[in-house]
């Protein structure tokens, strides 16, 4: 791990203060400020003001870039070249009902790509790769590096969390801007997500890059302006970068909760799931097999993920790494075998009509609000809980039809829940006249 490169007349309070007047912040003392803070020297108050600031003021482009490297040399970099295979991994900026991590690292991993990846928890109002995994009963996470090579090596993926060598930089500052309202900075993502990435040894990474009601970038052009940040953050590091903009205004498939999101997951695996879910999850493998050298165009990467879905071997690659990975490959075969919520409760319409759209943060915010997230920092999550949804943006809804059933524990938590999902749902006299697209637009390569 680097050591700490704090200068000897840094002070917090400096730099809080430069950044919240808007004046640019030398490479030194960025370094200065995330090594502190990695190393416990400042405290959680202070950092959380300049997060502040900077959600608030910005950052040029040499700051972010001195942002991602500082927290990428917080801890250390993989060396990953004695794999023969090319190392690809995605990424996505966060959403709700997102679980196409957990189709992709077997699906590629099938296919010959090699998928080292390191994920994270739930920010804010959306789910994370590692929550939802811990669903899955003895799954560990906390995989140390050596472990995580040995079940790369053997399956050809491996999911873990940030180990206390791997960007603990972002690990500490993740947590903090989950409940200090700091996470909707494009130059912040940028650096949270590509530190993660460029320490895991890849060659390249795709990244989904979310827009709309449930995304932390609401529009395509902010989400596109985030898209192009991570880019070149990428290039410059030597990586083949591509970003597909994707549609967050409603959930992604139906189930929304960490238990409820890994049946969706064997679902798709198995050939079917909810269609936007399994076409996305096409989409982004196609562009994982092009970029590990797997096929030689995207579509081609498309068909071929479509037929190790038919045949059952991406199925089996996601047992495999599951049982690597000490968890109960049994609940593949038999859902009942994850967390169960102890109760259901329906969300219905009040009005007939047409779907017209979900206000798709509320949802997730719904879920969290249940326990499936955190609201603090110390909070636990209950994996069982969640939501699923029967109505999706476009269909048909009779008056006093379920539009949703929640999974939960606590009543009291359930009842804000179902107020939130109702005032998320508007029922229009007729379906949406057009459909947003699932990808918007594809930026780099
Ligand atoms: N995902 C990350 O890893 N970091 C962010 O800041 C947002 C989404």
């Amino acid at each position: 791990m680097s050591q700490p490169t704090v200068p000897q007349t840094f002070r917090a309070i400096d730099v809080i203060r430069k950044k919240r007047d808007g004046i640019e912040l030398s490479q030194a003392e960025i370094e200065g400020f995330v090594n502190a803070y990695t190393n416990a020297e400042i405290p959680d108050y202070q950092v959380s003001a300049w997060l502040m600031a900077v959600v608030l003021r910005g950052m040029t482009r040499p700051e972010t870039a001195a942002l991602t490297d500082a927290m990428l040399h917080s801890g250390d970099v993989l060396d990953l070249s004695s794999l023969p295979a090319k190392k690809v991994d995605k990424h996505s900026t966060g959403g709700v009902g997102d679980k196409t991590s957990l189709v992709l690292a077997p699906l590629a991993a099938a296919a010959g790509v090699s998928v080292p990846m390191i994920s994270g928890r739930g920010l804010g109002h959306t789910g994370g790769t590692l929550d939802k995994l811990e669903a899955i009963p003895g799954f560990n996470v906390n995989l140390s590096l050596a472990e995580f090579r040995h079940v790369l090596e053997t399956c050809g993926c491996a999911m873990i969390g940030q180990t206390a060598e791997i960007a603990p930089a972002d690990r500490k500052l993740y947590a903090l801007r989950d409940v200090t309202g700091t996470v909707e900075s494009p130059y912040l993502i940028c650096a949270s997500i590509m530190s993660k990435k460029l320490a895991e040894g890849i060659d390249a990474l795709v990244l989904d890059v979310k827009t709309g009601s449930g995304a932390f970038m609401k529009s395509e052009k902010d989400a596109a302006f985030l898209a192009g940040l991570m880019v070149e953050t990428g290039e410059r590091m030597g990586k083949q970068v591509v970003a597909l903009i994707t549609d967050m205004d409603q959930p992604l498939g139906n189930m929304i909760g960490n238990a409820l999101e890994v049946v969706e997951v064997v679902e798709v695996l198995r050939g079917g799931g909810p269609e936007d879910l399994r076409e996305l999850c096409l989409e982004l493998a196609g562009w994982m097999l092009h970029l590990g050298g797997a096929s030689k165009t995207v579509a081609e990467g498309k068909a071929q993920s479509s037929r190790l879905i038919s045949s059952g071997k991406a199925l089996e690659k996601f047992r495999q790494m599951v049982k690597l990975q000490g968890g109960d490959s049994r609940v593949i075969d038999d859902a009942k075998r994850l967390p169960q919520a102890q109760h259901t409760m329906p969300v219905t319409s009040a009005k007939a009509g047409y779907v017209g759209s979900i206000q798709c943060e509320q949802v997730g915010t719904a879920c969290v609000i249940l326990g499936g997230g955190r609201e603090r920092k110390e909070d636990s999550v209950d994996p069982a809980v969640g939501i699923v949804l029967h109505k999706k943006v476009g269909d048909r809804i009779a008056a006093g039809e379920p539009v949703a059933t929640i999974y939960y524990n606590a009543e009291a938590k359930a009842t804000r829940a179902r107020h939130l999902i109702e005032a998320s749902y508007v029922v229009a006299d007729a379906a949406p006249s057009t459909k947003r697209p699932l990808i918007h637009r594809i930026i780099g390569k």
